[in-house]
């Protein structure tokens, strides 16, 4: 079901959960309601909601939702249930872990329940408790972030990191927003990220609605921009970082890394402490995404390459940690190198839960 609502990315509805279905920006603003986890999975698959935070809270949602629906009668075999839900969930989109830790919890959380009632709450308050953790963490690490913009500053940006990716504040666009907010002279640069153009269609339209100035660009752009002095920083999201500071985001993040390092530019990921996953020694760990080849040969139903011409359409890119000159968390700022500091940072987050 379609309807025209205020900007809220995630809302849960007592027994639904709507969000805003992203595929529709920036032509239409409208919304779909899940009343299954089979429908959170085809929303998240389809890209309806994306960003690795928002994708992480759809799915704590999506696990409520598995726990409400289910007939069973004792904590055996509502597990047996939600284990399902959280094989389908994490199927969806390997590469954002918060995905991982999203149906973790839910799936701990109903474990140390009494009964199915008691099981079914606790899976929702860890789909709220999730969320409301993220927001946090997007409030704390914009102010981090925004003390390492200048006062004057073109910021370039890639894909979409704003309130649609994380049901809250943002992050690189985060720290946009605190440094716009703080009176700071920006401007941004908009990669239009190809092929599914988050920058183009979702962070132009989130900084407009800001009032916050800035110029959409195609993604070959940015080399130009920065040999003329254009760009004086680059902010980028992260789907998945390994224990080394290897971050996996967008694909084309690693080439801005590599020609913002031949141009002496900045280059910083902001992301929250959930984006860590210490499990992985370094990037080459990370799971990355193929999609399909039509996302590259079509834009919508206009056919932009032959279809018999093969396509690779890999969703993301791993980024060399000595090519990141900072990554900003909820907990602050760290430099290189990341290893030991990372992997604290994430068990200190996980005591202040
Ligand atoms: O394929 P997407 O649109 O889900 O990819 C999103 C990104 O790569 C973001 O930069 C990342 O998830 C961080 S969002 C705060």
């Amino acid at each position: 079901m379609c309807q025209s609502v205020e900007m809220k990315a995630i809302e849960w509805l007592d027994d639904r959960l709507r969000l805003i279905d992203q595929t529709t920006l920036p032509s239409g603003l409208a919304s779909i309601e899940c009343r299954a986890p089979e429908d959170v999975a085809e929303a998240i698959v389809n890209m309806r909601v994306r960003g690795a935070p928002a994708i992480g809270i759809a799915a704590g949602y999506g696990m409520a939702l598995a726990a409400a629906r289910s007939g069973a009668k004792d904590v055996p075999d509502l597990m047996r249930d939600l284990n399902a839900a959280a094989q389908m969930l994490r199927r969806t989109r390997p590469t954002a872990v918060q995905l991982f830790w999203a149906t973790d919890e839910a799936l701990k959380a109903a474990r140390e329940a009494a009964d199915v009632i008691d099981a079914t709450r606790r899976v929702l308050d860890a789909a709220h408790r999730l969320r409301e953790r993220e927001r946090r963490a997007n409030l704390a690490l914009a102010r981090h972030g925004a003390e390492l913009i200048p006062i004057v500053a073109n910021i370039l940006t890639h894909c979409n990191t704003g309130e649609l990716a994380t049901a809250g504040y943002g992050t690189a666009l985060g720290i946009v927003r605190t440094a716009h907010a703080q009176g700071k002279r920006i401007h941004v640069w908009v990669d239009e990220t190809r092929p599914a153009l988050q920058g183009a269609r979702l962070a132009a339209w989130e900084l407009l609605k800001e009032g916050i100035p800035h110029t959409v660009i195609v993604d070959s752009a940015a080399a130009s921009l920065m040999r003329r002095g254009k760009v004086d920083v680059v902010v980028v999201g992260a789907d998945r970082i390994a224990a080394n500071g290897d971050t996996a985001n967008k694909v084309g993040t690693y080439g801005l890394a590599v020609i913002a390092r031949a141009h002496g530019v900045p280059f910083y990921v902001a992301a929250p402490t959930s984006t860590i996953d210490p499990r992985l020694p370094n990037g080459d760990a990370i799971p990355i995404e193929e999609r399909s080849p039509d996302e590259i040969r079509r834009i919508g139903n206009m056919r932009i390459a032959p279809d018999g011409s093969p396509a690779l359409n890999l969703a993301f890119d791993v980024t060399p940690h000595d090519l990141i000159s900072a990554i900003v968390t909820e907990l602050g700022v760290i430099r290189s190198p990341y290893d030991h500091r990372l992997t604290s940072m994430v068990r200190d987050a996980l005591q202040a839960v």
